[in-house]
């Protein structure tokens, strides 16, 4: 029983990389790793969605933040040239980069001024708490650590590593760019989203130091054209969002 759940738990990719290595399979061992890479795609969309809806559960915006950084995200990793399996990291990054905010006091996670110092030492804490839920989970490890890294700075000042350039894994990268930009042209209850010019603007301020220039100008070759597409995609509409 354990082993089918390890292996249920097994990405694609990995099974793909077992069939491959092994001697002539029969039709039978085939249509049993068919059936072991559906049970895996299965098992793993269970997981994000409990996930999401735990997300949701916690503050409706988030659930939409984050299906809209899943659409965003995976139109950056394609247009980077990554690989498959980490396509499918990246979705699961991008999906539930800020699960650890459960571990957030709400006090703090709603708190409408600013965080003071010992506030704002524990909110930074939701990357690591993330990173600790989801590295438990066969399959989510590699996710797990680009959660961990989504708030890195490109110059080396973000957390918690302080890790730089290409330190920073290139999925967390990515992350980082679309988080801050959907953030910024998004409405929350106590203020209202950025005009898109004006997010355009900061991101390509911050690109070299807080951000990837490489993500920042892959990211904004396609993502005026592609607004409405996006927020489409998360059941929205970019005019309910602003
Ligand atoms: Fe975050």
């Amino acid at each position: 029983m354990l082993r089918v759940l390890l292996v249920a738990a097994m990405s694609n990719h990995q099974i793909r990389a077992i069939l491959e290595g092994s001697p002539s399979l029969g039709a039978l061992e085939s249509l049993r790793i068919k059936q072991l890479e559906e049970q895996s795609s299965a098992l793993r969309n269970s997981v994000i969605c409990a996930f999401n809806q735990l997300l949701d559960l916690k503050d409706l915006n988030t659930g939409l933040h984050s299906t809209r950084l899943a659409e965003w995200g995976m139109r950056v990793g394609q247009e980077l040239g990554l690989e498959e399996a980490e396509l499918q990291n990246l979705e699961v990054a991008a999906l539930l980069h800020d699960i650890g905010k459960m571990g957030i006091p709400d006090a703090i996670l709603r708190k409408p001024e600013r965080l003071d110092p010992e506030e704002y030492a524990l909110m930074k804490k939701h990357s690591e708490f993330g990173w600790a839920v989801l590295r438990m989970l066969p399959g989510f490890e590699r996710a797990a650590l680009h959660i961990l890294h989504h708030h890195e700075s490109f110059d080396g000042k973000g957390y918690p590593a302080g890790l730089k350039d290409t330190e920073i894994p290139v999925v967390s990268r990515i992350v980082c760019v679309i988080d801050a930009f959907d953030a910024m042209v998004s409405s929350r209850p106590y203020r209202k989203g950025l005009p898109y010019e004006e997010a355009v603007r900061r991101l390509t301020e911050a690109s070299g130091t807080q951000f990837d220039p490489v993500v920042v100008r892959t990211f904004l070759s396609f993502a005026q054209a592609e607004m409405s597409t996006v927020f489409a995609a998360a059941g929205t509409s970019v005019s309910s969002a602003l």
